[in-house]
């Protein structure tokens, strides 16, 4: 369910990015709800930014479908916050498995593959994943913000992406909070009462898998505790669609 490029052009996608600049989240929500329905769906690492935007789209009444990337090595914390947020919003959020089992990868290339080679485990339990997933969707909204990271500070609130080269698909990539800092996404989590990761409050900025998040000294970026001793900041979600167009 990729995009054809005559139902949404580079032009165009760069006008609404423009505008969507100063419009307020649920305009931008609204947009997409419009166009494509369920055809757009929220990704989510249940981190701030991501759960304000669930929140804001579910008040308004936009029933997009959400997805984790679930590459079964999260913080026990962070699986009983998915069952949180679902009861608390009453909704069901889909777990996104890899293909293949954390036994087979060990089988095939040895225990602890995040130790010798983060990329290739990344690729395994969620790049390929989510190449899966996004196959039927036509806009995948994120989180993402562009002061998480110096690698993230060019992100576009819309983005458009060559998806399938052989069938000249495209894929629209929406960031709503690319523009919001970490200060305001904890004001409206509060403020909003938004069940959040009690990691957070042991001094986690960060959290994604287990073997891989450790705590962030104070001064370096939020990102800082991810594949710590790695020379790796990207897990290649964000970066396998290579350039927006
Ligand atoms: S990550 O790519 O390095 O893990 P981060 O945790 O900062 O990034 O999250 C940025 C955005 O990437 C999230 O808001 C979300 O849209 C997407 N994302 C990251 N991890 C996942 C995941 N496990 N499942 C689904 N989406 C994810
Ligand atoms: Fe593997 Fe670490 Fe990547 Fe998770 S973050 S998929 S454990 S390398």
């Amino acid at each position: 369910m990729s995009l054809r490029i005559d139902e949404l052009s580079p032009t165009e996608v760069r006008q609404l990015a423009d505008s969507f600049e100063t419009a307020p989240l649920e305009e931008i929500l609204r947009w997409a709800w419009g166009r494509f329905g369920t055809n757009a769906g929220i990704g989510t690492s249940f981190q701030g930014a991501g759960l304000v935007m669930i929140d804001h789209a579910l008040k308004a009444g936009f029933k997009f479908p959400i997805f984790t990337l679930d590459t079964n090595l999260l913080f026990p914390e962070t699986y009983e916050l998915k069952s949180r947020l679902e009861a608390h919003w009453g909704i069901s959020i889909e777990g996104v498995q890899p293909s293949v089992s954390l036994a087979d990868q060990a089988r095939e290339n040895g225990p602890e593959l995040w130790k010798k080679a983060p990329d290739a485990c990344c690729t395994i339990r969620k790049v390929e994943p989510l190449q899966r997933k996004l196959s039927s969707l036509s806009v995948w909204i994120t989180g993402l913000r562009r002061q998480q990271s110096d690698t993230r500070e060019k992100t576009r609130i819309l983005e458009l992406y060559r998806f399938d080269d052989l069938r000249e698909l495209y894929i629209a990539k929406m960031n709503p909070m690319a523009n919001w800092d970490r200060d305001a996404v904890w004001a409206e989590i509060k403020s909003r009462g938004i069940p959040y990761n009690p990691l957070h409050d042991r001094g986690y900025r960060s959290i994604g898998c287990q073997p891989c998040t450790s705590l962030a000294k104070s001064g370096e970026n939020e990102r800082a505790g991810r594949w710590t001793g790695f020379d790796k900041t990207e897990c290649g979600i964000h970066t396998f669609l290579g350039a927006s167009i």
